[in-house]
């Protein structure tokens, strides 16, 4: 019977093991920075354990300001919520954009994390660019990337995909 029990448990520890990622508890508006942001994507549970957006997965050719290249990871909270009629993204949500050199070298890494109350009239996201050992370059509400970004207002300020377009 202990047999049966041992055996049991380490078929559900594989079976929930195929994802690393650890779904975590969403960032606050009182926590939320872009230190924060950081340690959440680096070391709580790394971004590179995240998801691909289905039909956009690993390196593609991407558009300036960006990389030439670029490689886009979401988080659970917004790949469980996909494809999304209403077109908003659940609080939680955190979207990491590596930036990519024709090399495939990152020069950047930029972030959008979705954070409850954090500035309502731009979607409540929290922008963040980092250089690629974590250096924070830019963080919160700048101008810059809302500017651009919010041409696709419509689209939860996604560029990327169509949120509620049907998955791949
Ligand atoms: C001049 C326009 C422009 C600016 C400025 C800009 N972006 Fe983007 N961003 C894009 C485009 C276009 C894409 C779609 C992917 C691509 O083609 O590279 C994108 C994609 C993204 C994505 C992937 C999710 C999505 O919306 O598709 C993230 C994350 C992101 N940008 C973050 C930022 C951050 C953070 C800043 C500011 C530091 C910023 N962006 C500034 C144009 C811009």
């Amino acid at each position: 019977m202990t047999k049966y029990i041992l055996r049991l448990t380490i078929f559900i520890l594989l079976l929930t093991s195929c994802s690393k990622e650890i779904q975590q508890t969403p960032l606050t508006s009182e926590e939320i920075s872009g230190e924060r942001l950081w340690e959440r994507i680096s070391r709580e549970s790394h971004y590179s354990e995240y998801s691909f957006w289905p039909g956009h997965e690993g390196i593609n050719p991407g558009q300036a300001p960006h990389g030439v290249n670029h490689r886009i990871y979401i988080n659970k909270d917004l790949f469980n919520a996909l494809p999304i009629e209403s077109k908003s993204t659940p609080y939680g949500t955190i979207i990491v954009k590596e930036n990519m050199n024709s090399d495939w070298e990152v020069l950047k890494i930029t972030v959008m994390a979705k954070v409850n109350g954090f500035n309502p009239e731009g979607g409540n996201w929290f922008w963040a660019a980092y250089s690629p050992e974590g250096e924070v370059q830019a963080e919160g509400t700048p101008k810059g990337c809302i500017s651009c970004h919010e041409g696709m207002k419509s689209n939860d300020f996604i560029i990327i995909r169509q949120l509620d377009s049907p998955l791949e």
